[in-house]
């Protein structure tokens, strides 16, 4: 065949060809130009025809050449074209899709709460170290070297061993200490955080849960004083109907101690099953803070005086939500999350 019918047999091929796909374009470049293409393949042959038929196959060449890279263009541009037609038109006009907005998770709203109810009886907010040191969340706060909360069992350590073992706290009142090392008297704090203890996860026990601390010192501050900033906080977070009862018990820290319990709110004392028939439910532990503590940071106990209490902050939204599991508040279920979209 002469080169001449080559060059118009190829050019003919180019008219009838049919591709659908990217890579039959692919395929059709390789079989013109790639190195063992048949146009390639003529530039070969140009080598050895007569000199004087250069010229003019030269140029042929060159626009066969041409051609050929203009139809892989065309081919390119026509299925890319297709697959523009291919997308589904939009309806601008439409209006958009909702956008979910999140929400405050239960505990960030009760813990809130909590401080701003404080706030406006003069308390600050003090934080702490969620790793501490044994002395700040038990030896300063009165913990004999026996107490069952320094055993492994109760208590998350990071270095258990050594004089001053570090762990993870298992409760804000290590914040009251730090405060009273540092902060000049009179003192009126509230330490919201985290803390750790080694339990097994249930409906009504969790390794890692919140607390709020509280802690006023100051000359002459006494037990009635704590009663009233008990009754009053209870008034503002549960109503105010809500009634309290004080119960004796005991924490190293405090001396006295008691237990605050504030009327059920559900059945408003009757007896119902949230409250278990009591009408009463327990919200924190407090006490007047012990002497011991106070010149541990010290704190001249002959002069000042103090009181402490300190409630779980998944107990308390517990109570005002009535919710019967606490795995609610750390699964994340959005269902769940979605029930508390409106409060505040
Ligand atoms: N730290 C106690 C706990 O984790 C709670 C507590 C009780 C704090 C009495 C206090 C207090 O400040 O006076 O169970």
């Amino acid at each position: 065949m002469t080169m001449n019918d080559r060059i118009n047999q190829i050019l003919a091929s180019l008219d009838e060809l049919q591709v659908q796909h990217e890579q039959d374009i692919e395929d059709l470049r390789v079989r013109m130009l790639g190195k063992k293409g048949e146009v390639t393949k003529l530039f070969e042959d140009f080598r050895t025809i007569l000199p004087e038929q250069k010229k003019e196959f030269g140029q042929k060449l060159n626009a066969l050449k041409n051609t050929v890279q203009e139809k892989i263009d065309a081919l390119h541009d026509s299925i890319n074209e297709g697959e523009d037609a291919a997308v589904p038109s939009f309806d601008l006009t439409k209006p958009g899709d909702k956008m979910d907005l999140g929400g405050r998770h239960p505990i960030s709203i009760t813990r809130e709460e909590i401080i701003s109810i404080f706030k406006k009886f003069g308390y600050s907010v003090a934080e702490g170290p969620e790793i501490e040191d044994d002395w700040h969340v038990f030896g300063a706060l009165n913990f004999p070297p026996e107490h069952p909360a320094r055993d492994m069992q109760d208590t998350f350590f990071i270095e258990p061993d050594g004089p001053d073992p570090v762990l993870l706290r298992t409760h804000t009142s290590s914040v009251q200490v730090r405060t009273m090392e540092k902060m000049d008297l009179p003192v009126r704090v509230i330490c919201p955080g985290r803390v750790f203890r080694n339990e097994a996860i249930s409906a009504r026990a969790h390794c890692i849960f919140h607390q709020v601390e509280g802690l006023y010192i100051d000359k002459n501050v006494s037990f009635a004083d704590l009663k009233q900033a008990i009754l009053l906080f209870a008034k503002e977070m549960f109503g105010e109907g809500t009634q309290i009862r004080m119960r004796p018990s005991y924490f190293p820290f405090t001396e006295p101690s008691a237990e605050v319990d504030v009327s059920c709110n559900i059945c408003k004392g009757k007896g119902c099953n949230i409250c278990k028939g009591t009408g009463w439910l327990e919200i924190l532990g407090c006490g007047m803070v012990d002497p011991n503590v106070l010149e541990a940071s010290g704190i001249d106990s002959k002069v000042y005086s103090g009181f402490a209490f300190g409630m779980g902050i998944e107990r308390i939204a517990m109570l005002k939500w009535q919710v019967k599991d606490l795995r609610h508040y750390f699964e994340n279920d959005v269902r769940f999350l979605k029930e508390f979209d409106t409060v505040i």
